[in-house]
């Protein structure tokens, strides 16, 4: 398909932050893992790279929330998460971390030639500083009220109340994580990577160049480069990570984005001698795999970043998938909406590749899509069991009863056998070309139909109803029933290796390799198999329910947090009270506001005059119904652009402890402009 002579598979760094979940798996590790497999059955040099991120904002927060280390943090996780990818048979040929010496080298190297080179641009600007604990605040040291919300606690990059992203300086009453003290404004140098001067080189090499980037992909890093890149500040003031290797940069470090992609090379650098070949020889391809919210990073900074540097390729492709929710429900470690690959293992013993097959079937490639457990249970028992199981254990069941274990010999085929010999060999075909284009859930289900084909096999041949008239035409039969197991093992490897290798020691047989797929001689005559046992168990209900009760468990914990009232707010005065001007009014138009999730704008009639509102409400109302709804309306509320509209007042509305939004209207209709006190 093309000349590269190996290949390069990187995988998103974890942050060392928390354990990993089936989010992580479904959208990096186990497609990444099934391609590297894939190559390596087929011969090609391959290296799978993995690591922890282990820098970053929220680490530190994380350690000083516990009184502990940075570092003890990282140790703590790296361990927990190279485990698990153990565990799951995700093949790192390096499974590194961003704390190792080598990184901390090879990343301020990184620097240091960009900064030799005068890629940089230094710029001093104003930001938040702590004058009681004497440094400087990142974004996510800093709280306050939100502009918008007026939730308490958002954060100095966004507020997690209503979802915005904020810039530190709008927060009302800023106030710093470490010492709780009002910080205030000090200037501070950083160095910018000019993304802007390399627009020109983005747009030629990937959007002229990657059109072939899967569509979700190519999209995202068209909007950014549509909209302008600015350059980014690749330093911060914060005294976790690798330092700024030059003069006067003491107490800054590189950003966690810059130093972590690097990560990559440092693990490729720690794994082998000859690393070079790997990054800067032209006959190897890199592929990023990683979930959509790193594609800005993998995409357009990163490759600017190698580019600048001048010495190492540029990724060929980057396979980004998007996200998987549980139940219904975004992922999240801090409400503990997640299943945990540690967890999973205790609970379900031994069945590594039940959910390597459910995510990959399932895998959000192209959409975001949800895990649910009673798919899980589905996928389980009408397609691992019913299916592949099934159809095994019933050849190897045969070929035990009647020949005692010895494959039998291959007769003469009939048209029916050669059809079949057919369809085997095109879904060889079919398979190889999903995995090439990176569609690994198509390439699962063409697999899976090695078994589905052999189950039409045997059910439409009989053996067991044959034996009875014609036993020569039985051991055909039997045979190719063999030849389809073994086409089984080796087409379902890449996906689902630990039942290859189970399989494998039923068959009797060490090593099958990818080319002899799509054959039907790859099992002797004569050749003895093993006793064998179930490929799969059925899941019970029970099993399913106990587990949906699990995560029931955890909203009602979840809510009755959020359930605690929130507590009153300081007494105000009855002038600033009066000075609200709050009336009643009549919404007269609604549409939702372009690329938001949230937000409607808004024509309301407020007695006084026909205005735009902009309001949050979006993901709770539908525009069209909404119309005619009377509500209560801020008026005198200080006129703001958001989303480039201006928004002349506010909806006064009620949030319920679930952040369910209604409207506070009159109890009877009234006119417009009412006043409300
Ligand atoms: N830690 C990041 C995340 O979880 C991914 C880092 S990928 C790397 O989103 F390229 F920076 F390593
Ligand atoms: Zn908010």
């Amino acid at each position: 398909m093309n000349d590269f002579k190996r290949t390069l598979i990187t995988t998103a760094l974890p942050y060392a932050n928390g354990p990993v979940h089936i989010g992580h798996l479904a959208g990096v590790y186990v497609p990444a893992d099934i391609f590297a497999r894939y190559l390596r059955m087929k011969g090609e040099e391959v290296l799978l790279i993995g690591g922890s991120d282990e820098h970053g904002v929220p680490i530190t927060l994380k350690a000083k929330n516990e009184g502990i280390t940075p570092q003890d943090v990282v140790d703590r996780y790296h361990g927990i998460i190279k485990k698990s990818f153990e565990d799951f048979g995700i093949t790192f040929d390096v499974y590194s971390r961003t704390t190792s010496k080598t990184h901390q080298d090879h990343a301020s190297a990184f620097f240091k030639t960009l900064y030799d080179k005068g890629e940089f641009i230094e710029k001093t600007s104003e930001q938040f500083y702590d004058p009681k604990a004497h440094q400087f605040l990142a974004d996510r040291y800093i709280t306050g009220t939100c502009p918008h919300c007026k939730s308490e606690g958002a954060y100095g990059d966004q507020c997690e109340s209503c979802g915005t992203s904020l810039n530190a300086t709008d927060l009302i009453h800023p106030k710093s994580v470490i010492s709780g003290s009002k910080p205030e404004m000090r200037e501070t140098k950083h160095w910018y990577l000019p993304l802007d001067k390399y627009e020109p080189f983005l747009k030629e090499w990937i959007l002229e160049g990657h059109k072939e980037w899967k569509s979700n992909v190519y999209g995202q890093c068209k909007s950014w480069i549509d909209m302008g890149l600015q350059p980014r500040a690749v330093s911060r003031d914060l005294d976790w990570g690798v330092p700024v290797p030059v003069e006067g940069a003491e107490g800054k470090v590189l950003y966690v984005w810059f130093d972590a992609p690097i990560g990559y090379i440092s693990a490729t650098k720690e794994l082998t001698h000859d690393w070079e070949t790997w990054w800067k020889d032209d006959s190897t391809r890199m592929l990023h795999f990683i979930g959509k919210d790193n594609i800005v990073f993998h995409c357009i900074v990163f490759p600017t970043m190698l580019k600048a540097h001048g010495a190492y390729n540029l990724p060929e492709n980057v396979p980004a998938n998007e996200f998987l929710n549980l139940e219904g429900d975004k992922i999240s470690t801090s409400r503990n909406w997640a299943v945990w690959l540690h967890e999973y293992l205790e609970e379900f013993p031994g069945k590594q590749d039940v959910l390597r097959y459910v995510l990959t079937a399932n895998a959000p490639e192209t959409k975001d899509n949800d895990f649910t457990w009673k798919d899980f249970q589905a996928r389980n028992n009408n397609e691992l069991v019913a299916i592949y199981g099934n159809f095994v254990n019933r050849t190897l069941v045969l070929t035990h009863k009647y020949y005692q274990g010895e494959v039998p010999a291959l007769g003469e085929l009939t048209d029916y056998d050669q059809e079949i010999v057919q369809e085997l060999t095109a879904t060889k075909a079919k398979i190889e070309k999903a995995l090439d284009g990176f569609k690994i859930r198509e390439a699962l289900f063409e697999a899976m139909n090695i078994a589905r084909i052999g189950n039409k096999y045997i059910a439409d041949c009989e053996p067991w109803a044959v034996m009875k008239t014609d036993p020569e035409r039985v051991k055909t039969i039997m045979n190719i029933c063999m030849q389809i197991t073994a086409n089984c093992a080796i087409g379902l490897a890449p996906f689902l290796p630990f039942t290859s290798q189970k399989l494998q020691g039923f068959m009797n047989v060490e090593e099958l390799n990818w080319s002899s797929l799509g054959g039907i001689d790859l099992i002797p005559a004569g050749h003895s198999i093993n006793k064998s046992a179930l490929l799969f168990e059925k899941i019970e209900d029970e099993t399913i329910e106990a587990q949906i009760q699990k995560l029931l468990n955890t909203k009602e914990a979840n809510k009755a947090e959020s359930q605690k009232v929130e507590p009153a707010k300081a007494n105000c005065s009855f002038e600033d009270f009066m000075k609200m001007d709050i009336r009643t009014g009549t919404i007269l138009e609604a549409e939702k506001v372009a690329k938001t999730k949230k937000l409607l704008k808004l024509t309301v009639d407020t007695g006084l005059d026909k205005r735009t509102v902009v309001s949050g409400i979006a993901e709770f109302f539908e525009p069209e119904k909404i119309v005619g709804q009377q509500v209560s309306i801020l008026i005198n509320l200080e006129p703001r652009k958001i989303r480039g509209i201006e928004s002349q007042g506010m909806i006064l509305m009620a949030e319920d402890a679930d952040g369910k939004l209604m409207f506070i209207s009159p109890t009877e209709k009234t006119s417009n402009g009412s006043i409300v006190r």
